[in-house]
């Protein structure tokens, strides 16, 4: 268990010091390999829904944007980027939408029973955000074994600053732990550089994925969506965000932490810095072509013209060329048991 003081994150949240940063790394690499040694393990991201009925400030898929044209896969359009997914090797899709009332409970059913049907041995994820408790239990009734929803800040006032009074810190929170006693493996997270974090803040969120324990992280850089109310602001810096994933590693040795795409956004080798940083995860995108720039969740998103083909196939020349093994598997988190399904 790493013991590590408020003082001594707070120096490496801040640190402009290149070779303490580089120590941070180096100290991550080392921890993520007792558990992983140099797997980096592959997601299929189907981004299902761009239409979303929330107005977070700082997402392009808010409701109130409206110069982003909107869609919803078909049943069998998500089927059919499943299938590929499946022939390019994956063991894990990613279903990820806006919070979209078109996708009730019944139809998220639907898709997920469907999926496990085809793929009996796959890892299921969902990510559609804030759900009742029920909701949550009739997907992993129907087949899902994960869930992804950040928390976005753990700080109360900070949450309020990036959210209309509609959502609240305290909803979320209740959320992740209640997929928690589900059974669900959870991922939780944050974005380095949102307007008006402070050091503090940052502190804050992993002071609460401590308490958590999330078996996945995610985190990356906030960048600017236009059309959003903090679309003026500046993007989140490669080099605190990479520090960021590595004491998210220190402190939680066995997360299953993705090298995001927000990172390859901002940078051409920000996720292989990720991975350098403690990362272990990489998320193509299996989406299909047609619609992947409306999914804008923010400005000058990468991988938005490629086939899902490409995306894999670059994303594996970039992991070995990093000294990295890709792994294709379902990458559960280390020691994972699954639970039995009533
Ligand atoms: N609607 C679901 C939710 O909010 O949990 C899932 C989809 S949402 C688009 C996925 C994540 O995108 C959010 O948790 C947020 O952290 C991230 N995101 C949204 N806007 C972003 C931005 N401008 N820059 C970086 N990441 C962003
Ligand atoms: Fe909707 Fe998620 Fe974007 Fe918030 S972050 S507006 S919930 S898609
Ligand atoms: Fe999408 Fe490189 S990962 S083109």
């Amino acid at each position: 268990m790493c013991k590590i003081t408020d003082a001594e994150i707070l120096r490496f949240i801040t640190t402009e010091d290149t070779d303490e940063a580089e120590e941070l790394f180096a100290a991550a690499r080392k921890v993520r390999a007792e558990h992983y040694r140099n797997e980096v393990y592959f997601r299929g991201l189907v981004e299902f829904t761009n239409y979303c009925k929330n107005d977070c400030y700082y997402c392009g898929l808010r409701r109130s944007n409206t110069n982003v044209a909107r869609y919803r896969l078909s049943l069998d359009e998500i089927l059919q980027s499943c299938k590929v997914g499946n022939s390019l090797g994956f063991r894990t899709f990613v279903l990820q939408g806006g919070e979209d009332p078109y996708f009730t409970d019944e139809r998220v059913v639907e898709i997920l029973r469907a999926i496990r049907g085809a793929y009996p041995d796959h890892a299921i994820t969902v990510s559609v955000g804030e759900r009742p408790r029920e909701s949550y239990e009739a997907f992993f009734r129907s087949g899902a074994n994960r869930y992804l929803l950040r928390h976005e800040s753990a700080d109360e006032e900070h949450y309020a600053m990036m959210h209309p009074s509609s959502m609240s810190l305290r909803a979320r929170k209740e959320c992740l732990y209640t997929l928690k006693t589900i059974g669900y493996q959870v991922g939780a997270g944050f974005m380095v550089g949102t307007p008006f974090q402070k050091p503090e803040h940052l502190l804050e969120d992993l002071r609460f994925l401590q308490d958590l324990q999330p078996h996945m992280v995610g985190i990356g850089p906030f960048i600017p969506q236009a059309d959003t109310p903090f679309g003026n602001y500046p993007a989140g810096t490669l080099e605190q965000t990479l520090r960021m994933v590595a004491l998210a590693r220190l402190l939680l040795p066995k997360a299953l932490i993705p090298a995001t795409t927000a990172l390859g956004t901002i940078s051409p080798v920000g996720r292989e810095r990720g991975l350098m940083a403690g990362a272990n995860v990489v998320m193509p995108n299996l989406s299909p072509r047609e619609v992947r720039k409306l999914y804008a969740l923010y400005d000058n998103k990468i991988c938005t013209g490629d086939e899902a083909a490409e995306c894999r196939y670059c994303m594996e020349g970039r992991i070995r060329g990093f000294g990295f093994v890709p792994n294709m598997g379902r990458g559960d988190v280390a020691g994972w048991q699954p639970p039995a399904v009533s």
